[in-house]
């Protein structure tokens, strides 16, 4: 006979353990897997989104294109509507966010009769060069944002936007 024999209570102790790390695992793991989720996810398509217009279809006149894309805020979900000025400068394809920089009201082409060719906030009389320079005099102290652009199958792709290049 071994002088390693386990005993009854030896035994009684490794299973119980066993069991017990075997149940707290599978309790575990759910919730570790439930906390990190949203960082495992995948985007698909990375960060551009596809909207409806034609890139053949802008000219040298900033339009109007909405986009809507989905937004994940922790694990709630939601489409979310935006919009970008977009128009060509020769073959470039420029989109500039309808951001203000003043206070983050929502700006128009050619909004305000009396400044044609220019950007305009209703809210506190901001203005923008057409290729987002702020006017100076005006409240808004820096240029608009800009959106990174794609061209997918003849049509336009919106990314995220960045500082101004064009200023
Ligand atoms: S928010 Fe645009 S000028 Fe004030």
């Amino acid at each position: 006979m071994s002088n390693n024999r386990v005993t009854r209570r030896q035994f009684l102790n490794y299973t119980l353990t066993g069991v017990g790390g075997f149940m707290a695992a599978g309790m575990l793991m759910p919730m570790v897997r439930f906390a990190v989720d949203p960082v495992l996810q995948k985007k698909e398509g990375g960060d551009f989104v596809l909207t409806k217009q034609k890139v053949s279809e802008l000219t040298k006149t900033p339009v109007k294109v909405d986009f809507t894309f989905e937004q994940v805020d922790a694990w709630y979900k939601s489409d979310v509507t935006s919009t970008a000025w977009v128009y060509k400068e020769g073959d470039k394809v420029i989109a500039l966010s309808p951001v203000c920089k003043h206070l983050g009201c929502t700006v128009n082409w050619e909004g305000d009769p009396a400044h044609k060719n220019q950007f305009f906030c209703p809210c506190h009389g901001g203005r923008y060069e057409k290729n987002g320079e702020n006017i100076k005099g005006t409240p808004p102290l820096g240029p608009l944002d800009e959106f990174e652009v794609k061209e997918k199958d003849g049509l336009l792709m919106i990314g995220k936007t960045r500082p101004n290049t064009l200023v």
